[in-house]
């Protein structure tokens, strides 16, 4: 039995934040196709390197960069009871390959999770975010060069918390990533709303209580 969630939410929503603690509470990985991009570029890979550009402006990555990472990690034993995808599925073409993908698995989706926030909430915690080098966990109010307390790595900005790459990103996610709320809902899958403000933890069980509906 495979449980496979999508986490869809605009930049800053909390989605990498939740994943984790829903990653742990379930016993199944975390996809964070953000973190695997942001670690081919940091080892300085083809796929990093191709990413690069489009991340620092806060584009998206051509969906064919996306397909293979989703045909690597789906295919892998690591996921064989599920994954969280945080931010793997962003554009209407990407939500269809993911469906062929698992459909050659003998799978599919099993829940669709928009995390729901407000652009001044959301442009405040980016402004504020630093995120550790090394395991990309994040953090709100500790300044960049300071210590990750998961990995003791440094913690830096991301050049796309820039404020110019926060407005283009909330703008690339209305045009491109809104619509796949749309394309769940018109293919049979419910899309859970969850209200992402509040205390992480509240968050967390607003989340798993969808997952339960
Ligand atoms: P990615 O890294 O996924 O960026 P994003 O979607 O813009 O999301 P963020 O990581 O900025 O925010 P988040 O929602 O994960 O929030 P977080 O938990 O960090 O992708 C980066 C780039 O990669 C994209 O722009 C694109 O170029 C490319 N890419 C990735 N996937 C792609 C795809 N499928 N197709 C094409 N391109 C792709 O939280 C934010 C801050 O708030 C943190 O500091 C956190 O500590 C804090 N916080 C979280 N929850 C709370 C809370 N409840 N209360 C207070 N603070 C909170």
């Amino acid at each position: 039995m495979s449980n496979i969630i999508v986490l869809l939410g605009p930049p800053g929503a909390g989605k990498g934040t939740q994943a984790d603690k829903l990653a742990a509470r379930l016993d199944i990985p975390k996809i964070a196709t953000g973190d695997v991009l942001r670690a081919a570029l940091r080892d300085g890979t083809p796929r990093g390197k191709e990413a690069k550009a489009y991340m620092d402006r806060g584009d998206l990555v051509p969906d064919s960069v996306i397909f293979g990472i989703l045909r690597d990690v789906m295919g892998s034993p690591a996921t064989s009871k599920g994954a969280i995808l945080d931010g793997a599925v962003r554009t209407v073409p990407q939500a269809k390959e993911l469906g062929i993908m698992l459909a050659e698995l003998g799978k599919g989706v099993d829940s669709v999770l928009l995390l729901d926030i407000s652009d001044d909430k959301l442009t405040e915690r980016l402004s504020g975010r630093t995120v550790c080098e090394k395991c990309q966990t994040p953090y709100m109010g500790r300044e960049p060069e300071t210590k990750c307390e998961k990995c003791g790595s440094k913690l830096i900005r991301r050049k796309d918390d820039e404020p110019e790459a926060i407005r283009n990103r909330l703008k690339v996610y209305r045009a491109q990533t809104a619509p796949v709320i749309d394309w769940y809902g018109e293919n049979g899958m419910k899309v859970h709303k969850v209200d992402a403000d509040g205390p992480v933890d509240e968050v967390t069980r607003r989340a798993v209580e969808a997952l339960e509906k």
